[in-house]
């Protein structure tokens, strides 16, 4: 009897696995490949889920006044404070409200949820306060809160608003998927300037195209559309469209 064990070695598991202890760049690779073979297989089939953003009655895009408000939020750095996002923890319903759902965020392009809460959320901030309380914290934080922390904004009451720029922003906007019809873009300046003057010329369809928009003076000067008109608007319209008294955050549509 021969034997066969011994002529035909076959390399053991070590052997083959040697390739990759011994090797630091194909050992990344490695990684690399079994990594995103377990991302795909958790990311990708929320692209096709329907139940990933669920459908709530009430959601639509922001107007142009409030979207310029938001682009101010984004270059002023808010989110570096604030977050947007009421995560479903009871402390956190009881503080700011209902929590925060997905559709709420469809329209935010980048979304604005935020990593760091050196100020409160704002997910929910929608008429919490008075108009003028917004302007006034913006000019002098610490007038109304004496231990804030929060920079003063004072120069965007004095600030008009670069009106030029939103037909872009919103054109910018469709391409990432808001669904902002012709109408809306060739009414975007008109319907910047109704929502800060109900009384301006083409003021009519603004609340058919933007439902439940508020549609006012916001910072008490009502002149010129300002910086912080935009700002203002933004933030009392943020987490105000979901009615939740019809919402049912465990099911649907009561
Ligand atoms: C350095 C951190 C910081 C930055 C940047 C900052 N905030 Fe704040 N913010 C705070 C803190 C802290 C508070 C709580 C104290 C207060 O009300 O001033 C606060 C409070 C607020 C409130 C009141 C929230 C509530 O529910 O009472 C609003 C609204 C607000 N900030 C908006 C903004 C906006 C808009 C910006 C950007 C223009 C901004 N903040 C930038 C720290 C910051």
């Amino acid at each position: 009897m021969t034997d066969l064990t011994h002529s035909h070695k076959k390399p053991t598991l070590w052997a083959r696995h040697k390739i990759f202890e011994t090797n630091s760049i194909i050992m990344i690779i490695g990684v690399l490949i079994v990594i995103s073979i377990g991302g795909l297989v958790e990311i990708a089939p929320l692209f096709y889920l329907s139940s990933t953003i669920e459908r709530v009655q009430g959601m639509r895009p922001y107007t142009p006044l409030e979207l310029a408000g938001r682009e101010i939020y984004v270059r002023e750095g808010c989110y570096n404070c604030h977050s947007q996002m009421v995560r479903p923890l009871r402390d956190e319903i009881e503080r700011y409200g209902p929590y925060s759902l997905a559709a709420e965020s469809m329209y935010d392009k980048p979304f604005q949820w935020g990593s760091k809460r050196t100020g409160p959320d704002l997910a929910r901030v929608g008429g919490k306060y008075s108009d003028e309380w917004h302007v006034q914290h913006f000019n002098a934080p610490r007038a109304l809160v004496p231990q804030s922390i929060m920079p003063g904004y004072p120069f965007l009451a004095q600030r008009p608003l670069d009106a030029d720029h939103i037909v872009g922003a919103m054109q910018a906007n469709r391409v990432g998927g808001v669904p902002y019809s012709d109408e809306q873009i060739a009414n975007a300046v008109s319907d910047l300037r109704a929502q800060h003057d109900p009384e301006h010329p083409g003021a009519e369809g603004f609340q058919r195209r933007y439902p439940k928009a508020l549609q006012r003076d916001f910072d008490g000067d009502p002149r010129t559309v300002t910086e912080a008109d935009a700002l203002v608007a933004y933030l009392q319209m943020l987490g105000t469209l979901v009615d939740f008294k019809v919402y049912d955050n465990k099911a649907n549509f009561r």
